[in-house]
């Protein structure tokens, strides 16, 4: 693959925390980038692939400060990428659960919270740093009801005792604590994310067994390939935007059932009908709320450019059945 033309990013430092399957994808493109790329893993195998790679590597657990004295004292865009879904053996050894959902909990804290007060301890220490992007998740929304939500919609308030509410403290502690300008922050609102090698639903399709909750409710979606683009976006934008808040989910919603009817109809011989049973039992024993909602992603086109590659579901996964 040709190098990238775009100068800006050009023999830049990239620090990237928790490189799973966004970070890997963003990784990725900095190489390409011409860029040099730092990742930060708790996971010695994961280590080795990355060195591998090309990667500058740190093993370290982003909530402890042991990875302070071996970052690079100077970089010029940082990712925030942690989350919390598959923690390492030393992880969980690092918990003292009193139950699975309790170590859940507690796993997320200390991936979501305690990271981000380790990394803005960090920040106000480092001699150069200049962007920083931690993505969030939609789920800091409580909104159903098809409910059109945006940037200033309301949030669930912080708490450490929540899913949600991990991820707005984690919010919170960032926008509250990030050393003023020259550094800026800017927090990127995931909705689910899917693309090669990570598809849960087309997963449950081809298992015959779609689960996740009603099927009625509109899945808000982004293909990896467009969240990434919207991390450069932000890493690339004018100075005049600085400390800002962003949905990063496609431009269509579509009901749950049409999802799973559809990659059914692509996938075959499994029928549709199957598809919408299986769901329909499954969301009878789902003890996860589902929240029926449309994420705007007006303010990121408007504000910074960016602009999704793959605009439905149809766009996203129909390139990833060709393959
Ligand atoms: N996936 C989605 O649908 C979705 C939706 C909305 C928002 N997001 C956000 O998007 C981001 C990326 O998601 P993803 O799906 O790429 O996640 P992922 O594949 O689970 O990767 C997360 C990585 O973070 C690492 N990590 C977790 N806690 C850490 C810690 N304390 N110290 C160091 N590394 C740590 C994990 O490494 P280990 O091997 O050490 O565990 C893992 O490699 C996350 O911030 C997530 O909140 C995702």
């Amino acid at each position: 693959m040709p190098r990238d033309t775009q100068p800006l990013f050009v023999q830049k430092h990239l620090l990237i925390l928790g490189c799973g399957y966004l970070g890997q994808y963003v990784a990725r493109e900095a190489l390409w980038r011409g860029m040099r790329v730092t990742a930060l893993t708790r996971n010695e195998t994961h280590a080795v692939a990355l060195r591998a790679q090309g990667l500058g590597v740190i093993v370290a657990d982003l909530a402890s400060e042991d990875w302070h004295a071996l970052a690079p004292r100077e970089v010029d865009y940082v990712l925030n990428c942690v989350s919390s879904g598959a923690a390492s053996a030393a992880a969980r050894a690092a918990l003292s659960p009193a139950s699975a959902s309790e170590d859940k909990l507690a796993a997320r804290r200390r991936s979501y919270v305690d990271g981000m007060r380790s990394l803005t301890r960090w920040l106000r220490d480092a001699e150069r740093v200049g962007t920083i992007v931690y993505t969030s998740s939609t789920s800091v929304y409580p909104q159903g009801g098809g409910a059109v939500v945006d940037e200033d919609s309301p949030t669930v308030p912080p708490d450490t005792n929540t899913r949600a509410g991990i991820l707005t403290a984690a919010e919170q502690r960032l926008q509250r604590d990030c050393p003023p300008a020259p550094k800026r922050w800017f927090i990127l609102r995931l909705a689910g994310l899917y693309g090669p090698g990570r598809s849960h639903l087309l997963d449950q399709v081809l298992k015959n067994a779609p689960s996740l909750g009603p099927v009625s409710q509109r899945l808000n979606l982004v293909h990896v390939e467009d969240a990434a683009a919207a991390i450069w976006a932000a890493f690339a934008a004018p100075a005049t935007f600085a400390n800002r808040v962003y949905n990063v989910a496609d431009d269509a919603p579509a009901p749950k059932c049409e999802v799973l009817t559809w990659l059914a109809e692509q996938v075959g011989p499994i029928s549709p009908d199957s598809a919408k049973t299986a769901t329909v039992s499954a969301a009878q024993r789902s003890s996860r709320q589902v929240l029926d909602r449309i994420i705007s992603n007006v303010r990121l086109k408007r504000e910074i450019g960016w602009q999704p590659r793959y605009p439905d579901y149809r766009a996203g996964y129909a390139k990833m059945l060709s393959h």
